[in-house]
């Protein structure tokens, strides 16, 4: 069957992606009991976005997705739009009978018969729980819980349990700003503040509207300090064109996002705050009732964006999400920053191919050949010693002449990934009219990447993660070289060190 063909020619080995139809954003994100549930934005009835649902997966260790049946259905009320999970381990919200541990799930009802009919606001939002660990829900019936004040866009509810306070946190997205809104029992909820909208200075991005915020503290890298991370996803306004995620970093006072005072300075600088400046890193969300052993946040996002999301060339199924990747923060001479790495769950799937030093490139140099390495399935390190003003190319390449490349501008201190030339890009004209381009964050004189590589994928991490690009791309054939070349006559790759993910 051509249609299976294709669906497998493009279905990633190791990214999370639905048997058939139509997915977005990850939802309901957390870990319970040996557990990682990812509920997402899903219309299992056909390839473009539709009546959403959300559909689930569980795994043991955020690599290996296991899909289970539809969680939650749409019905009268709307459709089942982004939103949150948490475990409600004291039973807050009295849903726990028989001492059972409730999981209360917080989403949007999106009422397109309400805005047909009277033209009006149509998100509210509702909750749901689940007696079993996450895998079936009953709806509350007092729902929604929220209804709406009057606003177009006004969804994605994040639930966190906050210590300090004793209650429940909720931060939802309306039109150009957040809303902060609190809960002793997920039930009944009080609006704290809010944060964005209206502003008078050149603060974050309006370029469009904001979507699926997170709000979560986290330490700061070796130090005893702990600060506020709130993600805002925002389409369109990418850094590189629609759909991105960008952060503000500073305190919450239980009712208040307080922005910290360097990290504000260097956002009036007009310095990025993106999660990830690729093009197909969108709408994720940390999981919750779970930290890495740093007390780091584990995280997904969406690999598309919604300027091609629908049209891109696979027919039975659309959409996977990126790898499951640790946030740390750190702070360096400026600001506090993000960093974001694959999780180390990964590393077990590694089979290790080959290691090599002081690679003297000369032209273009192969490093990589698919006799040796599977390049759909490989995680791939490399270290510069000395970064000097040099340019690089790396270049994955096919029989049929598909090119995807991807390095670093010495020139203006920027990474670039480009793939005009990747294969199939016709299906939109804003897939790869430009290369996508990002600062480099670090200063530091050596310079690190990981690169991990699926059928149609590539995520790239540099400097310890502080500079992140995401994209996909669709080959006309698996790319079989992957090779380097540099316009300085003594560039050296001091390290490369190649392993074949079997997954
Ligand atoms: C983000 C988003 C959310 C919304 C969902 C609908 O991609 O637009 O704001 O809840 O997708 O599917």
């Amino acid at each position: 069957n051509a249609l299976d063909t294709e669906a497998e020619m493009y279905r990633p080995n190791f990214h999370f992606t639905p048997k058939v139809g139509w997915m977005n954003d990850p939802n309901g994100m957390f870990y319970y009991n040996g557990y990682y549930h990812l509920y997402y934005q899903h219309y299992p009835d056909g390839n473009k976005w539709g009546p959403m649902h959300w559909g689930h997966a569980i795994s043991t260790d955020m690599v290996a997705w296991k899909e289970q049946p539809i969680a939650l259905y749409p019905d009268e009320k709307g459709y089942i739009f982004s939103g949150s999970a948490v475990v409600d381990l004291e039973n807050t919200s009295g849903f726990g009978i028989g001492g059972k541990v409730p999981i209360i799930a917080m989403f949007t009802y999106h009422n397109t018969d309400i805005k047909k009919a009277k033209g009006i606001d149509v998100e509210s939002q509702a909750i749901a729980y689940s007696l079993d660990e996450g895998l079936t829900w009953t709806k509350y019936s007092g729902n929604p819980v929220i209804e709406n004040p009057g606003i177009r866009n006004f969804r994605d509810p994040k639930v966190s349990w906050n210590k300090e306070q004793k209650k429940w946190i909720m931060v939802l997205a309306a039109n150009d700003k957040v809303m902060f809104y609190g809960s002793k029992d997920l039930k009944s909820w009080e609006l704290l503040s809010d944060f964005g909208g209206d502003w008078d200075r050149e603060l974050g991005t309006h370029g469009g509207v904001w979507e699926c915020p997170d709000l979560f503290p986290i330490p700061v890298e070796g130090s005893e300090e702990t600060k506020w991370v709130l993600l805002v996803s925002i389409n369109p306004g990418g850094p590189n064109g629609g759909s991105a995620t960008q952060y503000f970093i500073g305190d919450f006072d239980g009712t208040k996002f307080i922005m910290d005072t360097e990290f504000e300075a260097v956002l009036n600088k007009g310095q990025n705050h993106w999660l990830d400046f690729g093009k197909d890193n969108y709408a994720g969300v940390s999981f919750s009732n779970v930290t890495s052993k740093d007390g780091g946040k584990f995280y997904m996002g969406w690999m598309s964006n919604w300027e091609y999301a629908n049209k891109v060339p696979t027919e039975t199924w659309r959409s996977a999400m990126t790898v499951a990747r640790e946030i740390k923060m750190f702070k360096d001479d400026k600001s506090y920053r993000l960093a974001s790495h694959p999780v180390d769950e990964i590393d077990a799937y590694k089979v290790g191919k080959y290691k090599k030093e002081n690679i003297q490139v000369d032209g273009e140099t192969a490093l990589i050949k698919v006799e040796k390495v599977d390049l759909s399935r490989a995680a791939i390190n490399f270290t510069i010693s000395e970064l000097k003003k040099d340019s690089f190319t790396f270049k994955l390449s096919n029989k049929v002449g598909d090119e995807l490349s991807f390095g670093y501008d010495g020139t203006n201190n920027t990474y670039f990934l480009d793939r005009s030339k990747s294969g199939k890009t016709g299906f939109s004209t804003t897939f790869s009219n430009k290369r996508s381009t990002a600062e480099r964050i670090s200063s530091s004189k050596q310079l690190t990447g990981t690169l991990l590589l699926d059928k149609t994928s590539i995520e790239l991490f540099y400097d310890d993660g502080s500079t992140v690009m995401t994209e996909i791309f669709f080959p006309n054939a698996p790319f079989e070289t992957l090779s380097v070349a540099s316009v300085s006559q003594d560039f050296i790759l001091d390290n490369l060190e190649v392993n074949q993910l079997n997954r």
